[in-house]
């Protein structure tokens, strides 16, 4: 154990991040992977899915009982994403260099905390060859969700409200409902249509690799991408962005002459981690899926990713996408000024305490953070 004090990076204020943002390159993938029925790693594009409109009055709740929910009951680092990255390196024969790696939700995580005044987070980072890598803290994850689920009902809450896993449900039935296996001008009208009746689940999957630059700093981030709009362009012809969209469920606005400005506040506030996610993996459209507190699906509306930031300015402001992007310039550097040496780092933001702590927390080596697989892939390269 280092006994050294964490270092302090305040949030506040945020005018020393407004103004033009940090020149970002636009995402580009350089490798991607899927996960099978059994959440099993593939070296391909099978979890690929394609957006095909959802049927307007559906109900989100149907088939709750069977929903197969996979849940991570162990660690899994960042291991498929550097497998992804050991089998690229093994076929193209250079390495792929960042100053960063994590998932793209760390970077959600440090890109909205500027204006959400709860959001908390811990990560684990270490340098490893040139690299930082970062994580997210499963412990602390795993112990939050466990405590959720097992909460009872508080005694605030309308017992006709539904479940937080109800609630987990209706975002992954929605995407059922919105998605298919194939390109749906190739897909069978009975398959379509069956996509009501057909069983939930979250164990398939598809993970797009990118690689991006925010300011100085590159970064390789690894994330789940729902489904394409059109076919995946073919890599020979890198300059155009791939037609990734992201489904999103919310709850629907009152009709206009009844919405207030609370009701358009929290719709934006929404918007911001909506707009994060999509944003830095490149995904050009997001979905939106209304639905009643009830949970019938109401109507969708496509937004998209790079015009939200202009549309919240024009409306309630109650973020900014430049000092977003600023901010995590700005963290970045920080990150790469405090982890300089060996050993593993905490990332921590309390809830409300406005300041992100990096502390040391072991001396040396990369912890479990980078892979053995990925360790010795290197080693020998
Ligand atoms: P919604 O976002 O429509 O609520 P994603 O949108 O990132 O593709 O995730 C798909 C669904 O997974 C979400 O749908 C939600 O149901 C569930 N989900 C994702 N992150 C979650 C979290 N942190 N807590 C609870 N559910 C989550
Ligand atoms: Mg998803
Ligand atoms: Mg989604």
């Amino acid at each position: 154990m280092s006994s050294s004090q964490p270092s302090r990076f305040p949030i506040q204020p945020l005018q020393r991040f407004q103004g033009a943002s940090a020149s970002i390159k636009r995402p580009r993938e350089i490798a991607h992977f899927s996960y099978d029925e059994n959440h099993e790693y593939k070296d391909d594009e099978s979890g690929i899915n394609y957006y095909c409109p959802p049927q307007i009055g559906a109900d989100l709740k149907e088939g709750f009982e069977t929903f197969r929910h996979y849940e991570d009951q162990e660690d899994a680092h960042l291991d498929s994403l550097l497998r992804a990255l050991v089998e690229k390196e093994r076929r193209e024969g250079w390495r792929c260099n960042a100053d960063f790696v994590t998932w793209r939700g760390m970077m959600t995580k440090i890109m909205t905390a500027p204006f959400d005044m709860f959001a908390e987070f811990s990560m684990f980072a270490t340098l490893h060859d040139g690299t930082i890598y970062i994580e997210e803290d499963f412990p602390s994850r795993h112990a939050e969700r466990a405590a959720q689920s097992s909460r009872p009902t508080p005694s605030h809450q309308n017992p006709n409200q539904p479940s937080q896993k109800m609630m987990t449900y209706w975002g992954y039935k929605f995407e059922a409902l919105s998605l298919t296996p194939t390109l749906p001008s190739e897909t069978p009208r009975e398959v379509i249509e069956a996509r009501t009746q057909n069983p939930v689940s979250n164990y398939a999957q598809h993970c797009s690799i990118i690689s991006t630059s925010f300011g100085p700093h590159t970064l390789i981030l690894g994330g789940e991408v729902d489904g394409l709009s059109s076919p995946k362009p073919p890599p020979s012809v890198p300059d155009v962005p791939i037609p990734w969209i992201e489904l999103k469920t919310t709850e629907e606005l009152p009709p206009r002459p009844h919405q207030s400005s609370r009701d358009i506040l929290k719709f934006e506030r929404k918007l911001l981690k909506f707009w994060a996610q999509s944003f830095l993996l490149g995904v050009p459209k997001i979905i939106v899926g209304f639905r009643s507190k009830q949970g019938i699906l109401r109507g969708v509306q496509e937004f998209e990713t790079g015009k939200i930031p202009g549309m919240v300015r024009r409306g309630t402001a109650c973020w900014d996408g430049n000092v977003c992007i600023n901010f995590a310039t700005g963290f970045l550097a920080h990150l790469k000024e405090i982890i300089r040496e060996e050993g593993v780092y905490k990332i921590t933001l309390r809830k409300k305490a406005g300041v992100i702590e990096v502390g040391k927390v072991r001396a040396d080596g990369t912890g479990e953070i980078v892979s053995r697989e990925f360790l010795e892939w290197r080693e020998q390269m």
